[in-house]
């Protein structure tokens, strides 16, 4: 089934997410994404604290900002990308090809998390660039063989979400754990280094797990607390990113997600140390507006990244920094 499309774009994201979420309505699907995790304090501090960062405006001699980048070897409209998704129940295999195809017109790239091969194939034959993000499987072969399958289709990148060992946390028990386990450092050494493709660590919150992933070979690390399921008191994402960035930003690439929604939230992870920022739950709200409305979900954001830039007067991505950053005199700077 494909997405109804309306000829009219909306004017603000929160227009555009009204409008997927009344094209999903259509459908029948009432309530499109996953219930939260329990408590959810991890989520609400990272979202206060981003809250509580001011930038300073430098006015004076303005520039233009430009906001390209190259991740993975792949050049970049912007540093916003769609973090590792499955797909989810009320969504079909097309509506995902959308939404993949919806990122490559917004020229950025696409995570693909939990899936089978067909919808990594259609992904890839779109032409936007594709990440392969493969579950902590139980059955470890299954895992080199989905590493085989992403780096012979044509991924740019592969890579594991370490911190989904004990699936999703809701309710308060844990699910699809027959599934995923604890997978030791020798697995995922082995899985990397099957590959020539970069490997990257997604769930990574804590400095010893950042030096490890360096330390067995990972070109990438996402900092991260998995968004819905997690864990309620994961260090936010927005705390551990500068420590971790401080502590291993210049020998991989340090990406950063869970909680992160605007242009600015995206200015202030770069400023933090993030060389890219996903985002999952805002792009997956967007899916029900197709691909234009993922394409113009990314546009909203860029722009509004593009706009603090020129007003901290930053010309490029590399510019934005922490002396940028001023906490609310409320919370004293944790970086
Ligand atoms: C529906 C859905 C499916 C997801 N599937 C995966 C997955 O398969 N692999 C993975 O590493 N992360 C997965 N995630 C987690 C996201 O990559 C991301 O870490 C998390 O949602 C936090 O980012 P957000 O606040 O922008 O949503 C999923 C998230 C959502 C909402």
């Amino acid at each position: 089934m494909t997405l109804e499309k309306t000829a009219e774009r909306p004017a603000t994201i929160t227009g555009l997410f009204n409008q997927a979420r009344e094209n999903l309505k259509q459908r029948g699907v009432e309530r499109p994404l996953p219930s939260q995790s329990n408590y959810l304090a991890s989520a609400q501090e990272n979202r206060e604290l981003l809250d509580s960062i001011f930038i300073e405006s430098r006015l004076l001699d303005p520039v233009t900002p430009d906001t390209s980048t190259a991740l993975f070897g792949a050049k970049l409209k912007t540093p916003a990308f769609c973090s590792a998704v499955g797909r989810p129940d009320y969504l079909t295999d097309e509506d995902m090809v959308e939404v993949v195809r919806g990122m490559g017109k917004a020229g950025s790239l696409m995570m693909l998390g939990i899936g089978g091969s067909d919808l990594l194939q259609a992904a890839i034959d779109t032409g936007t660039p594709v990440v392969k993000m493969v579950k902590p499987y139980r059955n470890t072969d299954l895992i080199y063989q989905k590493v085989r399958d992403a780096e012979e289709r044509g991924c740019l990148a592969v890579g594991m979400d370490i911190d989904h060992f004990y699936g999703v946390y809701r309710d308060g028990k844990a699910d699809r754990t027959e599934i995923f386990a604890p997978k030791q450092t020798a697995d995922i050494v082995q899985a990397i280094s099957s590959t020539r493709l970069p490997f990257i660590i997604k769930g990574v919150l804590g400095v010893q797990d950042a030096v490890k992933a360096v330390q067995i070979g990972a070109s990438a690390i996402v900092v991260s607390n998995h968004g819905w399921g997690a864990f309620d008191f994961g260090i936010p994402s927005i705390v551990a990113l500068p420590r971790i960035a401080a502590a291993v930003g210049s020998r991989v690439t340090v990406l950063v997600d869970s909680g992160f929604r605007t242009g600015n939230d995206v200015f202030k992870a770069l400023a933090l140390g993030a060389k890219g920022v996903g985002l999952a739950t805002s792009v997956l709200a967007a899916a029900g507006a197709g691909a234009e409305g993922v394409e113009q979900l990314i546009g909203f954001i860029t722009d509004e990244l593009k706009r603090t830039m020129a007003i901290a007067g930053c010309p490029s991505l590399a510019a934005i920094g922490q002396p940028l950053l001023v906490t609310s005199p409320r919370v004293a700077p944790w970086w």
